[in-house]
């Protein structure tokens, strides 16, 4: 069965959704290991109550850049990682990360991308921009990385409606449901 590192840096609802999508199979791999940047991110917790082990990795904690790459590459081949998924990870992935998995690391965006993506298109900035260009339509994307934030081929992506009286907090929470259901369909497109 295919291995996957998910890297996530807050809540971890996504995370949440691949490990119960892995859990009763409708995800046919497996989350060996989840690694955050920030070491109170609520998805470390969801990973260990699930049994994954948890690694924090930070440019912070590993302030030499070189040995930052070292720990990431190391945990990644300890655990025979296939492929990457980036859940709600606030960070560059390292480019000697992206190019050594070219392909196989994948990110989701709470946005239709390429629009509200990029540097600062993250959290309530991104539905705020697409309330204030009063957008008919938002969505989620999930694409394969390269070197560029919120950047690479498309592999799924879902709309919807937005409505006349969303805010910026009601449209994040539409939109994170629709994140709940491609991620690990996205997965799933992937294997195949
Ligand atoms: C999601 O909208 C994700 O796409 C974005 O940040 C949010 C994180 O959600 N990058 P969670 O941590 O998976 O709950």
């Amino acid at each position: 069965m295919l291995s996957i590192a998910v890297f996530a840096s807050g809540n971890g609802s996504n995370l949440q959704a691949l490990i119960d999508a892995s859990r009763c199979g409708r995800l046919k791999a497996r989350i060996p290991v989840v690694i955050s940047n920030n070491s109170d991110s609520f998805a470390l917790t969801r990973a260990q109550k699930a049994g994954i082990t948890t690694y924090h990795i930070s440019q912070k904690k590993y302030p030499d850049y070189i040995n930052y790459i070292s720990q990431l590459l190391t945990v990644l081949k300890k655990h025979d990682i296939t492929l990457i998924v980036l859940a709600g990870y606030m960070k560059l992935l390292p480019r000697e990360i992206v190019d050594t998995y070219y392909g196989r690391v994948i990110n989701i965006h709470p946005a239709l991308l390429p629009k509200y993506g990029g540097p600062g298109m993250y959290g309530r900035n991104i539905h705020q921009s697409v309330l204030a260009a009063g957008e008919k339509y938002s969505g989620a994307t999930v694409h394969i990385v390269d070197s560029q934030f919120d950047h690479g081929p498309i592999l799924i992506q879902r709309r919807l409606l937005v409505n006349p009286n969303d805010t910026p907090d009601t449209l994040a929470a539409r939109v994170l449901e629709i994140e709940h259901e491609i991620l690990p369909q996205a997965v799933e497109l992937f294997i195949k």
